[in-house]
């Protein structure tokens, strides 16, 4: 029969074989969040489409030209999320969070959706992990935000990731700096794209972002924002490099980093990596200390940063990092016959009930075909149960990678017979 249909353009299935390897990684992001004393944070995967259109801001791309809205039934136009932040920043104000005392410190995964051209490492839907600080305005915030991104990667055992960071200023700065923009662009006004026509007046800053290579090729000669900062903005960027310098981080002032979403003042950053094609930032974030207060909240100023979880997986390959593979079935108890298929049941069922990965025959397998089936799976240990094991009770416990044996009895000690032989010989991941 012809499947009905496949997966959509730009979506990715993760299979039972391959979510080891998300799960590897989701671990040791929930450690290193837990260990910089953020705590998870869940929100809807859609949002009032009001949201991104104030939060992410009306002239970005993800906004004017990737968002998958839609009106529901009831006449909302709703707006699936096309990243992290927002969302939370909504949840957080809705419940009051912030006045439980500051900083409030959030983590989260969140799958996200963009209409964009995929391309390797560049999806429609996509998942992120991210990191989310409210409530401080100390450079200090900035630098340990940085850190917690960088423990992630050090402990993946990546390290060609480049740290690119800059200040894009505040308002006030900004101003100044968008007069200067307004004067370069105007000059080539009439060879950029219609959407960055439109960003001239609104916008400029907008335009150092576009993807098409005409007005990119024209945004590489622009005023930078650097060149503009004031005094307090100035002071904050020189105090996070400080930090930085001090906690021994490797860092380039990139100048030209602007980010592509509206929200972002002062600090910006992203991890860069040489190995994995044009989609090249694995992980970006920075301050948005306006984005409270544009969502109708006190100002309240905040940061964060999201890393691309597919991204990741492929610099991991691209490096030939390997990820521990979860431990196999720790024993396979093979039967013939029914009272042995009882008992393989049971025994299997006490083991599990131990907390042990035990696998037995549920599809009607012959005994050769279930022997075969253990070593498929990568079973650590085998039992095989007759009629005379179930007599005798007890049965020979074989080592599947050295082919030893031992008799092992069935009765009431079984569980503790086995788990003393098998974490004897136990090598175990960091992880799984
Ligand atoms: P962003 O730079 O748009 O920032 O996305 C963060 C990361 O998500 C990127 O560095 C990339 O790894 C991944 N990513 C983005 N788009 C795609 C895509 N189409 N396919 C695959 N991966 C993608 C944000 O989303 C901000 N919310 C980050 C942030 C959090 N800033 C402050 N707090």
């Amino acid at each position: 029969m012809a499947l009905i249909t496949k997966k959509l353009r730009g979506t990715e299935d993760v299979l039972p074989a391959e979510s080891y390897r998300w799960q590897f990684l989701e671990e040791i992001m929930r450690e290193q969040a837990r260990v910089y004393g953020f705590a998870e944070i869940r929100t809807p995967v859609f949002e009032n489409t009001q949201l991104f259109q104030r939060g992410v801001g009306e002239t970005t791309d993800v906004v004017q030209k990737e968002m998958y809205t839609f009106d529901t039934k009831g006449g909302e136009s709703v707006t699936l999320r096309p990243e992290g932040t927002a969302g939370a920043a909504r949840a957080l104000l809705e419940h009051g969070v912030y006045n439980d005392g500051l900083p409030v410190k959030a983590s989260y995964f969140v799958s996200c959706y963009r209409y964009e051209k995929p391309q390797a490492g560049r999806l429609r839907e996509f998942h992120q992990f991210g990191l989310e600080v409210y409530g401080t305005s100390k450079p200090v915030a900035d630098a340990e935000l940085i850190c917690a991104a960088a423990s992630i990667f050090d402990r993946l055992g990546i390290d060609d990731l480049s740290l690119e960071i800059n200040s894009i200023g505040c308002p006030e700065c900004r101003a100044k700096y968008h007069a200067a923009l307004k004067e370069y662009f105007a000059e080539h006004s009439n060879e950029l794209c219609d959407t960055c026509k439109g960003r001239l007046e609104r916008n400029p800053m907008r335009i150092l972002d576009c993807k098409s290579k005409i007005c990119s090729g024209i945004a590489k000669d622009a005023p930078v924002i650097l060149d503009y900062l004031c005094d307090e903005c100035e002071e904050h960027f020189k105090g996070v490099k400080a930090c930085l310098d001090s906690a021994g981080m490797k860092y380039t002032v990139n100048p030209r980093i602007v980010r592509g979403l509206d929200y972002y003042t002062k600090t910006v950053f992203e991890f860069v990596s040489g190995s994995i094609g044009s989609q090249s930032t694995v992980c970006g974030g920075g301050r948005y200390d306006g984005l409270i207060e544009e969502l109708g909240g006190q100002p309240l100023p905040s940061l964060g940063f999201a890393l691309g979880m597919e991204r990741l997986l492929l610099l991991l390959d691209s490096k030939g990092i390997e990820i521990p593979k979860p431990e196999t079935c720790a024993l396979y108890v093979a039967a013939l016959g029914e009272n042995a298929e009882a008992k393989a049941f049971s025994l299997v069922k006490d083991l599990r009930d131990a907390s042990l990965h035990a696998q037995y025959d549920i599809v009607g397998r012959g005994l050769k075909a279930q022997m075969k089936y253990a070593n498929k799976i990568g079973a650590q240990y085998s039992l095989v149960i007759g009629d005379n094991e179930i007599e005798e009770n007890k049965a020979n416990l074989k080592n599947m990678t050295t082919g030893e044996q031992v008799e092992i009895s069935l009765g009431e000690n079984f569980v503790s017979q086995f788990t003393a032989i098998y974490l004897d010989n136990k090598t175990s991941s960091p992880i799984f």
